[in-house]
């Protein structure tokens, strides 16, 4: 489809009904802010110029905006006098520019760039002046209503301006239009301030519209939630659930299993391959992907980790790291950012990893920090051992070779480099370097005190026990 000339998205109010120190538009819907969806959508129809209007709080949003979209046009609104006056602020950006612009809101996270693409479509078909994308809602009370002549739309009365009868209309004002820009320019310049709250209201623009012999159209949306904002915590948490909803339903029609979608959350920007399967209680975040035939969960968060084919991660917290093919992750396993668990590679209980690359097939099965750490293919590190990285004033990197074994309980305090094929007793400190094929054994030597209980110990239920065996007794 053609290009349009500008969009423009409000998001310059307040947004007091959210209680928050943060701008309402920074608030996250599945993973990314409203501001962020409101872009996605609008770059569906190609602006040449995207202006996104701000005012409180706008330092807040402008910084967010350099990050995720820096090639928006911000425009300022300086004083919140309603949407005809942000649209103003709006249109001195645009410029000259001649055309089709398209008005909308940064708090509709769920509105899609298709439904744009529609609206425009059927805005060129009608040849109007401008067109209204419109919904039929269960309940619109607080929505302006759309006031019809038939195809056309005459006027939009806001809520609290509606009589009785209007109020009865369930046709509701998305707050989403697109305008021949010569057109809104004119009926911008012609807007008053008399209604219920002496505001600058866009809607007025298309009584103008009617009035100086030019016409609107309204474009129904069947699927009326995504026209659905967020005013409030409620609203928010609603559309969250709705949001992920569609998306877990995109999912499981491309193949995903999705045990118990009620506790499943999987955000926007998250890949998943065909027969993943999502166990309950499980949220994948940020740039998250799943590769095919892995199992995720129960009670997993994953937040920008790669899980390769196959791989099971089970009961686990984890972020920015990488599960490669086959590998196992759980229960109760804690990887942190840097990590990466090799092709087939097992982190087992109550293990925490940060900055840890495991070779293929290296196993760290029980209860064990591994931080700062580089362990080579096939070796084993056995049940609490400790990589302690951190000296109180710098941390350090630990090397262990391929095919070695960690006894249990062992310390290595970094930085030691454990040769391949080296063995390290249970129960070592390892302080210094074990080269290649050796044993290092770093604890005391075992020595047995006859006697010492019956001495230290007499008439306790010990000594009872240690004679009687001692006398060959059960
Ligand atoms: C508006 C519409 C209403 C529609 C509803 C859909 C008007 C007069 N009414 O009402 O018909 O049913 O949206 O949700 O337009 N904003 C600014 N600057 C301002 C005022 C608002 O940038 O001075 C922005 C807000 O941040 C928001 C958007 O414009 O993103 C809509 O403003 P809001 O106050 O929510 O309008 P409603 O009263 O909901
Ligand atoms: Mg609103």
């Amino acid at each position: 489809m053609a290009k349009v000339a500008a969009v423009i998205i409000m998001a310059a109010g307040q947004g007091t009904r959210m209680k928050s120190a943060r701008p309402k538009v920074l608030h996250e819907v599945a993973g990314r802010s409203m501001i962020q969806h409101a872009i996605t959508a609008a770059n569906a129809l190609q602006p040449e110029r995207l202006v996104v209007v701000l005012g409180h709080q706008r330092e807040f949003v402008e910084a967010h905006l350099e990050d995720v979209a820096p090639n928006v046009t911000i425009a300022v609104q300086e004083q919140m006098l309603g949407t005809g006056d942000a649209v103003r602020a709006g249109l001195e950006a645009v410029g000259e520019a001649r055309g089709e612009i398209v008005v909308t809101s940064g708090d509709v996270p769920l509105l899609a760039g298709e439904t744009l693409q529609e609206l425009v479509a059927t805005h060129r078909r009608g040849g109007h002046s401008a067109t209204v994308l419109t919904a039929k809602v269960p309940d619109p009370t607080g929505y302006g209503r759309i006031i019809r002549d038939g195809e056309r739309v005459v006027r939009i009365v806001e809520h609290r301006d509606a009589s009785e009868a209007e109020r009865q209309i369930d046709e509701i004002n998305s707050g989403i239009y697109v305008f021949d820009a010569a057109v809104l320019r004119d009926g911008i310049a012609h807007l008053g301030t008399d209604n219920s709250q002496g505001e600058f209201y866009l809607t007025d623009v298309v009584e103008h519209i009617n009035a100086t012999g030019g016409t609107v159209g309204g474009h129904v949306l069947l699927d009326y939630r995504q026209t659905e904002g967020v005013n409030d915590r409620l609203q928010l948490a609603a559309r969250n659930a709705e949001y992920n909803a569609r998306i877990l339903r995109h999912w499981m029609t491309e193949g995903v299993t999705v045990v118990d979608p009620a506790t499943t959350w999987v955000h926007a920007d998250v890949d998943l391959a065909q027969d993943v399967t999502l166990l309950p209680g499980t949220s994948l975040e940020g740039a998250t992907s799943v590769a095919s035939g892995a199992v995720i969960g129960p009670d997993t968060t994953l937040r920008d980790v790669e899980v390769g084919e196959g791989a099971s991660v089970v009961r686990t917290h984890g972020s920015l790291a990488v599960i490669e093919a086959g590998a196992s992750v759980g229960p109760f396993s804690y990887l942190r950012p840097g990590t990466v668990v090799g092709a087939g590679a097992k982190v087992g209980a109550f293990v925490e990893a940060k900055n840890a690359q495991l070779g293929a097939g290296a196993k760290v099965p029980h209860l064990t920090y591994c931080g700062d750490a580089v362990v080579g293919e096939g070796s084993n590190i056995g049940a609490g051992t400790i990589f302690a990285n951190y000296d109180g004033v710098n941390k350090s990197t630990s090397t262990v070779g391929k095919h070695a074994f960690v006894g249990s309980d062992s310390v290595l305090v970094a930085p030691v480099n454990i040769a391949d094929g080296a063995y390290v007793a249970a129960g070592s400190v390892v302080t210094g370097d074990v080269g290649p094929g050796e044993l290092a054994v770093a604890r005391g030597r075992q020595r047995n005190v006859p006697g010492w209980v019956e001495r230290k110990r007499a008439g306790t239920p010990s000594e009872t026990a240690a004679r009687a065996a001692a006398a060959g007794g059960e």
